[in-house]
């Protein structure tokens, strides 16, 4: 037996997945609870009293009324975009070519690719993000510089090299077959290592030739115990291109169905101008969509339907993506989700944003029986939250009569002033 710590604090962990449900029946709430670890894992969660009692033994941490929460997991994310975060006045197509493939050219020098991963985990561990599926850039080097990083932080991450061999500058293009060479080989080395784990990675299909798209293709039916990470209808300008481009699919979704590239284990992000059939059939083969709710704003791209595609059985994730998103706060993101589904007319509760950005994200990358909720035998990646980070939450939490109440102030206004400590891999950093 190894050595335990108990964590003892207000907990709260959403189980199941609230647009089924209903979140009273899911969500697990303790005034006085604990989570104790042991090996890297959790071990049992209950009322602190109990738990105390029973492992006198266990080392003690205490954080009074902090809310103890599983880490956060953000669903999609660029991490070659740190640096131009917050780039001012494009919109997708636009932003792509001014700010954002000029800085991933940066990546050719492995140096920088180190630099910036280091400090994409600085920040995303400050913000309390444990987890993340980053796309890389085309460099091998810039994937390497990712997962190394995340190795010796001992954290769960997913992420791949960026495929792309058209419409992208000299110097960011790859081929259809270096992009099956250089990601099978990326994979080889990488995949199940530790808690790492590879996802194939075409950009997007207007990046992508159809050659390139079916080369990913090939690749993912020989490896379907991988994810499988692109975009999808994020800006009608682009869907209108992609029409353009694909002159026979049947609409943005088709172009990746026709070259092998859907399936349980695809991870869609942004999905938000969908068609009947495309929804249709993303339910059918249970894909993930994942929702970027900052950068749908930020780019303009327009408003996700989280509470109809998830009501319906969506598996559906929540995501920064840095740095289209103009944030890496994953509490900053449910703000977003929150202020979204209040302009298409409904109101998510803290319990479904929580999900949204835990068990949720799990459960898009079929990872649900290992992170995103405190319960035994889980993974212990942990966040800490202050419920009174600055004198306009205090205020505003001070007059709260439940714990939702005092959470929903933190979730709207909170950054990372409201992250008091985060456990990875049952360590705190
Ligand atoms: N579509 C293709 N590439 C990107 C990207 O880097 N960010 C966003 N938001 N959308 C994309
Ligand atoms: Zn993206």
């Amino acid at each position: 037996m190894g050595e335990m710590t108990l964590l003892l604090g207000q907990t709260l962990s959403v189980n199941g997945d609230p647009f089924a449900a209903g979140w009273e029946a899911v969500a697990q709430v303790e005034s006085r609870g604990g989570v104790l670890i042991e090996d890297g894992l959790i071990r049992s969660v209950g009322p602190a009293d109990e738990l105390s009692a029973a492992h006198p033994e266990a080392e003690l941490r205490d954080y009074g009324d902090g809310l103890i929460l599983p880490g956060f997991i953000d669903a999609h994310a660029h991490f070659p975009q740190t640096a131009m975060i917050a780039s001012w006045g494009k919109r997708l197509i636009d932003w792509l070519n001014t700010y954002t493939f000029p800085e991933e050219m940066r990546f050719a020098d492995p140096a920088y690719a180190a630099e910036i991963a280091k400090r994409y985990f600085d920040l995303t561990a400050a913000h309390g993000t444990t987890t993340m599926v980053s796309f890389c850039t085309i460099h091998p080097a810039s994937v390497e510089a990712f997962f190394a990083e995340a190795e010796a932080r001992g954290q769960r991450v997913v992420a791949g090299k960026t495929c792309m061999d058209r419409n992208a500058p000299e110097g960011l293009r790859d081929t259809a077959q270096s992009a099956y060479d250089d990601s099978k080989a990326l994979l080889e080395t990488w995949h199940g290592r530790g808690r790492i784990s590879y996802a194939i990675t075409p950009r997007f299909s207007p990046t992508s030739t159809p050659e390139q798209l079916s080369a990913m293709g090939a690749l993912w039916a020989e490896h379907p115990e991988c994810l499988m990470q692109t975009h999808l209808s994020e800006q009608t300008d682009e869907i209108a291109w992609v029409k353009e481009l694909f002159p026979t699919a049947r609409d943005y979704l088709d172009t990746y169905e026709a070259h092998g590239l859907l399936g349980p284990g695809g991870l869609y992000g942004h999905a938000i101008h969908l068609e009947a059939r495309e929804i249709d059939r993303l339910k059918e083969v249970d894909a993930s969509l994942v929702h970027c709710p900052t950068s749908n704003t930020f780019i303009g791209s327009g408003l996700f339907d989280t509470m109809g595609l998830a009501s319906w059985g969506l598996r559906v994730g929540l995501a920064t993506d840095t740095g289209g998103g103009s944030s890496f706060s994953m509490l900053r993101t449910m703000a977003a989700a929150y202020e979204i589904a209040q302009l298409r007319g409904e109101a998510l509760h803290p319990a479904h944003l929580i999900w949204l950005a835990t068990g949720g994200s799990a459960r898009a990358l079929r990872m649900e029986d290992r992170i995103g909720r405190l319960m035994p035998g889980m993974e212990a990646d942990l966040v800490v939250l202050d419920l009174a980070s600055t004198p306009a939450i205090a205020q505003r939490a001070a007059e709260a009569d439940d714990l939702w109440e005092a959470l929903f102030p933190t979730i709207m206004m909170g950054d990372d002033r409201a992250v008091r400590a985060v456990w990875i891999n049952g360590r705190a950093t």
